[in-house]
């Protein structure tokens, strides 16, 4: 029983986590949740020997659980666990933002409690299995069970991040900015564009996919100094000072100087001659060309 794993939840992450663990025989025994037929469905998805369970009285006795629900239902799942298992064991939750104490029920039955955070974005289950191999996971927690936690990391091919308690928050920002505003910046370029060359959304779109990849790419290969280009990169005050121009009272006009400010900081960082950089500084914080 020590080793057998049960994973609370039945949404994607749960599900992915699942059959992840299956495929690579773990002990996975059963899944728990809250609707039996959404239960019984993601049980038959992770893969034969997974049994469907309830939380009341959890019917499976896990010795370790992986707990993939919504953040904000941690602490009564947490509970009903705690309630269903008179001897302690390791659980884990998959929460970015907040840490072990969300599993205070479990932890006061003994268990050993942390968390083990994909730095990856799950969509839909079957998405998931694939995008989760090679992923780096955040872990805190006890050591027994970080120790787990870099066990299954280390089953997926993937890294282990130490993110304690006190640093949750920064690290989901971090997150957050390179998945969710990444999003929302080529949500902003497609209006733009869209607005500009006079096509529909869709196809400005398609129009910015191959710059969009190409940046994304060249980022990840060489580095963030190494793949900014443009007109803050060159010191073309000129340039950023038309772009802010026609954006004048839009919505994206706010956007564009806080990410060309970072920007900015960049091109220093690269060896942006000072004169240069402080007229950029200046057009992008409002107080150029009112000069
Ligand atoms: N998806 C991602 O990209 C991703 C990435 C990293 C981490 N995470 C984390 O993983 C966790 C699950 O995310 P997800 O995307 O898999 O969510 P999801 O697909 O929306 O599934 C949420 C699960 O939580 C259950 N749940 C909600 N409220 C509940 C309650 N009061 N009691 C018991 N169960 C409850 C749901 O059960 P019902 O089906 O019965 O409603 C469902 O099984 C979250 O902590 C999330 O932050 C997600």
């Amino acid at each position: 029983m020590p080793e057998t794993i049960g994973i609370a939840g039945t949404g994607r992450l749960a599900q992915a986590l699942a059959r992840l663990l299956v495929d690579q025989g773990a002990p996975v025994v059963c899944m728990a949740g809250r609707d039996p037929e959404r239960t019984r469905r993601a049980a038959a998805f992770a893969g034969a020997g997974v049994e469907p369970a309830g939380y009341e009285g959890v019917s499976c006795r896990a010795g370790r659980w992986l707990i993939a629900v919504s953040d904000a239902a941690l602490p009564e799942v947490a509970g009903m666990l705690a309630a269903a298992h008179p001897q302690p064991g390791i659980a884990l939750h998959t929460c970015g933002a907040r840490d072990e104490s969300a599993l205070a029920d479990l932890r006061g039955r003994g268990f050993a409690c942390g968390t083990l955070h994909p730095l990856q974005t799950v969509s839909d289950p079957l998405q998931g299995t694939a995008a989760l191999r090679g992923a780096a996971f955040a872990v805190s927690g006890d050591p027994e069970a970080r120790e787990w936690a870099g066990e299954i990391a280390g089953w997926l091919g993937g890294t282990v991040l130490a993110v304690p308690g006190e640093a949750r928050a920064l690290y989901h920002a971090a997150a957050v900015l390179a998945s969710n505003y990444l999003t929302a910046l080529i949500d902003a370029a497609q209006g733009l564009l869209a607005r500009a060359a006079g096509v529909d959304r869709e196809e400005a779109l398609r129009g910015l996919a191959p710059l969009i990849r190409t940046a994304v790419d060249n980022t990840l290969d060489r580095g963030p100094a190494a793949a900014l280009t443009g007109p803050v990169e060159r010191g073309d005050a000129a340039t950023v000072t038309a772009h802010l121009q026609a954006l004048a009272g839009q919505p994206e006009e706010d956007l564009y100087r806080a990410a060309g400010l970072h920007a900015l900081d960049l091109a220093r960082r690269k060896g942006l001659e000072g004169g240069a950089a402080q007229r950029i500084e200046a057009v992008l914080r409002g107080n150029g060309s009112r000069q």
